[in-house]
């Protein structure tokens, strides 16, 4: 019994966890990632990133992504490969380059090509491209929309596509987790791809949250059904319910709550596939550098101990074993 064992009881796909490659030494921690009855299924949190993969132009470099694929195989768990085009970690070739729209495609597609085909055949799904759009819904300044345009989208799917013709391919953001501004233009966006008559299968919902302030499960549903009749399927894909450090019990307990919420969302959803948090402990959580003074976001605690309050109400929330 377990977290993704509870998952797959209720139909899902999965529930998994973020890793990334420097906390793969710590065997403690491997230990419980590796559990399948917790995870199903394993995000790399930074490994399959453009700086990662291409450092230099036209030079690859899959040591990383490789480990963490084969510890997923390893472990029988799925994969989800994030993320192909980002505007963030990018490696400065890249966005020093100055490079015109003509270069600049044949740049992308050339990425996009090599990497697929090497994951060909282990990713359950692409993340192919990552926030695209800004808190208010405007297209996000980076230099592909920059250069190329909001066609960089269609673009990207397509070269995803033609490599891997079996993989899902995603787009994936935050903020998009109930109706509002950025959650229509991802709508739009969804329709921009399939207008190019370019495959979009999913559209990822990264859900970042704040304790106390998540969307109600009725929120998380009507939004992610939004999608769904677009014609696409949804994943929870980087869930975290963050909270000021020390957490107070009252936190904690609503922490249960909100995660609950999410994860039945998920389950009353046929076409909500599965469930990802963003690492599964707070010893490696990306948060408290990024958000000071808050943290204490995930299901374990900082010394790998499991939360009892948060596990077992995602449990229940996913129902019997
Ligand atoms: O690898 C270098 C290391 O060599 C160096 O010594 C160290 C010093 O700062 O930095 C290391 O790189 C860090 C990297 O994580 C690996 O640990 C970067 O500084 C740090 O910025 C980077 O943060 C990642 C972040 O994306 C970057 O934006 C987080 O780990 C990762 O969890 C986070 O993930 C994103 C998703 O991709 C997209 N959605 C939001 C989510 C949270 O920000």
């Amino acid at each position: 019994d377990g977290l993704n064992a509870r998952a797959v009881a209720a139909g899902k796909l999965y529930f998994g966890s973020a890793t990334d490659n420097g906390e793969l030494s710590d065997s403690a921690y491997v230990a419980g990632l590796s559990n399948w009855a917790d995870f199903g299924q394993l995000t790399p949190g930074n490994a399959l990133k453009w700086d990662s993969i291409e450092p230099s132009r036209d030079s690859f470099s899959y040591a990383n992504g490789d480990t963490i694929v084969d510890l997923a195989a390893k472990n029988g768990q799925k994969l989800r490969c994030h993320t192909l085009v980002w505007h963030n970690q990018l490696p400065s070739w890249l966005t020093s380059g100055g490079f015109d729209n003509a270069t600049l495609i044949t740049i992308l597609k050339n990425h996009i090509t090599n990497e697929v085909t090497h994951y060909k055949g282990k990713c359950l799904h692409w993340d192919v491209v990552n926030e695209a759009f800004e808190e208010d819904g405007t297209w996000r300044s980076s230099v592909f929309y920059n250069t190329i345009g909001p066609s960089f989208v269609p673009i990207a799917f397509a070269a995803a596509a033609a490599a891997d013709p079996d993989v899902k391919l995603y787009y994936n953001d935050y903020n998009i987790e109930n109706a509002g501004g950025k959650s229509t233009s991802t709508q739009n966006l969804v329709k921009l791809v399939k207008q190019y008559g370019v495959k979009i299968d999913g559209v990822g919902l990264q859900s970042h949250f704040i304790v106390g302030s998540t969307p109600s499960q009725s929120a998380q549903q009507s939004n992610m059904q939004a999608f769904i009749d677009l014609g696409v399927e949804v994943a929870v894909t980087e869930l975290d319910i963050r909270t000021d450090t020390p957490a107070t019990s009252s936190a904690v307990n609503q922490q249960a709550k909100d995660y609950a919420s999410t994860i039945a969302a998920c389950k009353a959803v046929a076409k909500c596939v599965g469930v990802t948090i963003w690492d599964y402990t707070d010893k490696y959580s990306w948060i408290p550098s990024v958000f000071s003074g808050q943290g204490s976001a995930l299901p374990w605690d900082e010394n790998l101990k499991k939360k009892d309050s948060i596990y077992n109400a995602i449990l229940s929330a996913w129902g019997p074993a």
